[in-house]
């Protein structure tokens, strides 16, 4: 693989590594705040981001050895809203910035598994940001998120909080595999 491309998929597993225990704890702090769904959204949202860390890490599974990884890490344990725009923001930054200059160097080189893995991520997370926003409305009115079943797309990390889709929209993956929060 590309020495390019490689720096650009540690660092974006990097990235959603940190996404994903991030969410985790700022998911405490809405339970505690009495946001329990807003909760079971950044549960799910963890979730795919170690979907797409995973996705990266075996995009290199030739590669061996310890590397320093250069990410963005958000970090603050505010308020529940303040945690849903620091939210919003990751993910609008590595859908606006990181993934589409890492996915035009990955295509540049040729790399397909890189492409492939980032394409997916790129495109969940434009869902992510869509969703946090919705649940930053219903929060600083003072409410909590309105969903029965949040549904994760265990393949691409894509989310659902309708469960209207018949396959992801994303991957094509069935219904069946979703995984409900
Ligand atoms: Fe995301
Ligand atoms: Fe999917």
């Amino acid at each position: 693989m590309n020495a390019m491309t490689q720096d650009n998929l540690r660092s974006a597993f990097g990235g959603e590594s940190m996404a994903h225990m991030r969410y985790r704890i700022w998911g405490e702090k809405a339970n505690k705040e009495g946001f329990p769904t807003v909760a079971r959204l950044f549960l799910a949202t963890s979730d795919a981001e170690e979907v797409h860390a995973t996705l990266h890490f075996n995009a290199m599974k030739d590669i061996k050895g310890d590397y320093a990884v250069t990410s963005m890490a958000g970090f603050g344990l505010t308020s529940t809203s303040e945690n849903l725009q620091g939210a919003i923001d990751g993910e609008v930054f590595e859908y606006t910035q990181m993934y589409p200059a890492y996915i035009a160097v990955a295509e540049m080189q040729e790399e397909k598994a890189a492409v492939r893995a980032m394409k997916y991520a790129i495109e969940a997370e434009k869902v992510h940001a869509e969703l946090f926003g919705i649940a930053k409305e219903a929060v600083d009115k003072g409410n909590d998120l309105e969903a029965k079943d949040i549904l994760l797309c265990p393949i691409c990390g894509y989310i659902s909080l309708t469960g209207e889709e018949d396959n992801c929209p994303l991957c094509n993956a069935k219904k069946e595999l979703f995984i409900a929060y």
